[in-house]
């Protein structure tokens, strides 16, 4: 059979982990490919230094390892898809810019399979680019998109089709995961935590899309597209980052046996789908309290297999890359029918604010009689079950204690807070922090 042929357009950590493995591993790789794959060609900016960080010959550079301008850099692009023994291209450069999303129609109406890591671009572009995909009968490849090394993708579609899957959790950010383990083991401050996390080479080039929540929510958005069927943006997800837990959170978390953890969440409630990314109190008897530093985990419960939970590494070049290899042996083995398009269904995305959970709300109050009765009349009146009242921290004059409420919504609690804000205006010295506790 003829060598399968790759284009790698973007060398950089993603794109050279994946030129790397595809030169180290090759006889490998053919081998459960059932056929050579090659790599005729890489597209970078600057190939030197690109060559000389993944340890990769020059010559496989477009340009022969001169810097190249954008515009060169297109032009070589344009000719690697009007060249019809390139069978696929892998789409490495990243970002959701105009040109981006024209290279991915193009690559596929070029009838080139397509591979990207790129969480962005089919979390907010992804049906138009999974219909091109179908029209031209060509494959899209996106296992590295999310939790990169751990295989979610292959398990949704290839492995979990005997079952019907009912809820996910996961920590599906690992800079954000580092941080919230430094916060809780070294009782170290978020800004602190934020940039050990950045010196480690974790975080995104913009960090704040990994402790807002947003990156995260990318790669919830794609996952709720295979699971569910649903056909939404990552916009329409109610999103939280971790930017505003501190180490009182953490107190209050330790008192209820938690950690907390950035946790992206979904679960199908007959036609309705509740999906949220948000800081969770999660109970140290699931397995998820446990994962620390900047590993990923993603749980799922089945109707059928019940609870399974995938762990490993979410980032970096040769994780990665090894997720973009195997999308693309399995595309030189199956072809077009390697990755399953997923169907839409009818499902409604429903506001997280109807989801039933245990919460623990914080209250930072002036420290006078009767505040804690101001705060559980209007708790009682919106008809919340107190659980637990915490011990009261005293920041300067102020209390800080917390309320760990039996499970109800996130909206009977945002109620109560209105009533404490209307009618008692000066009470509370800050927003209350409102957490839900996974079991
Ligand atoms: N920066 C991401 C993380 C990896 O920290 O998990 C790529 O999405």
């Amino acid at each position: 059979m003829k060598p399968f042929k790759v284009a790698i357009l973007g060398c950089g950590t993603v794109g050279g982990g994946v030129a790397k493995i595809l030169l180290e591993e090759c006889k490998r790789v053919a081998e459960r490919a059932g056929r050579t794959i090659e790599i005729a060609s890489i597209v970078d900016l600057f190939p030197s230094q690109s060559a000389q960080r993944h340890g990769i010959d020059p010559a496989y550079y477009c340009g022969g390892g001169k810097e190249l301008t954008p515009r060169e850099a297109a032009r070589y692009i344009r000719d690697i898809l009007s060249d019809e023994s390139i069978d696929l291209v892998v789409e490495t450069i990243g970002g959701t810019s105009p040109e981006i999303v024209a290279l991915a129609h193009d690559a596929l109406r070029h009838k080139k399979h397509l591979v990207t890591a790129n969480k962005a671009l089919l979390a907010e572009h992804g049906k138009a680019i999974f219909i091109t995909a179908a029209e031209q009968k060509r494959a899209l490849g996106y296992e590295a998109a999310v939790c990169a090394a751990i295989p979610i993708i292959k398990a949704i579609n290839e492995c979990f089709t005997g079952d019907e899957i009912l809820s996910l959790s996961g920590i599906m950010n690992g800079t954000s995961n580092y941080i919230l383990s430094q916060m809780e083991a070294e009782q170290r401050g978020y800004p602190d935590a934020l940039k050990e996390a950045q010196e480690r080479g974790y975080a995104e080039a913009d960090p704040s899309l990994d402790v807002n929540g947003g990156d995260a929510g990318h790669k919830l958005t794609i996952l709720l597209r295979i699971i569910f069927g649903l056909d939404i943006g990552s916009d329409d997800l109610q999103i939280q980052g971790i930017e505003s837990i501190t180490g009182d959170d953490f107190e209050f978390a330790n008192e209820m046996d938690c950690s907390i953890k950035l946790i992206c969440y979904a679960k199908r409630e007959k036609e309705s789908v509740f999906a949220t990314v948000r800081p969770m109190m999660v109970k140290r008897g699931n397995l998820l309290s446990r994962i620390n530093g900047a590993t990923n985990a993603v749980q799922l419960r089945n109707k059928y297999a019940q609870q399974s939970t995938l762990i490993g590494q979410g980032a970096g070049s040769l994780e990665t890359g090894s997720a973009i290899v195997s999308d693309i042996v399995f595309i030189a083995r199956y072809g077009d029918k390697a990755i399953r398009n997923p169907a839409l269904y009818a499902y409604q995305l429903k506001s997280f604010d109807e989801l039933v959970f245990p919460y623990n709300v914080t209250f930072e109050t002036a420290n006078v009689p009767g505040i804690t009765g101001i705060v559980t009349t209007a708790i009682g009146k919106y008809e919340i079950n107190i659980d637990t009242v915490s011990h009261n921290r005293y920041h300067a004059s102020n209390a800080v204690f917390s309320i760990v409420t039996m499970p109800c919504t996130h909206r009977q609690i945002a109620n109560a807070v209105e009533e404490i804000k209307n009618r008692h205006p000066s009470s509370l010295l800050a927003e209350p922090k409102i957490i839900p506790i996974l079991a």
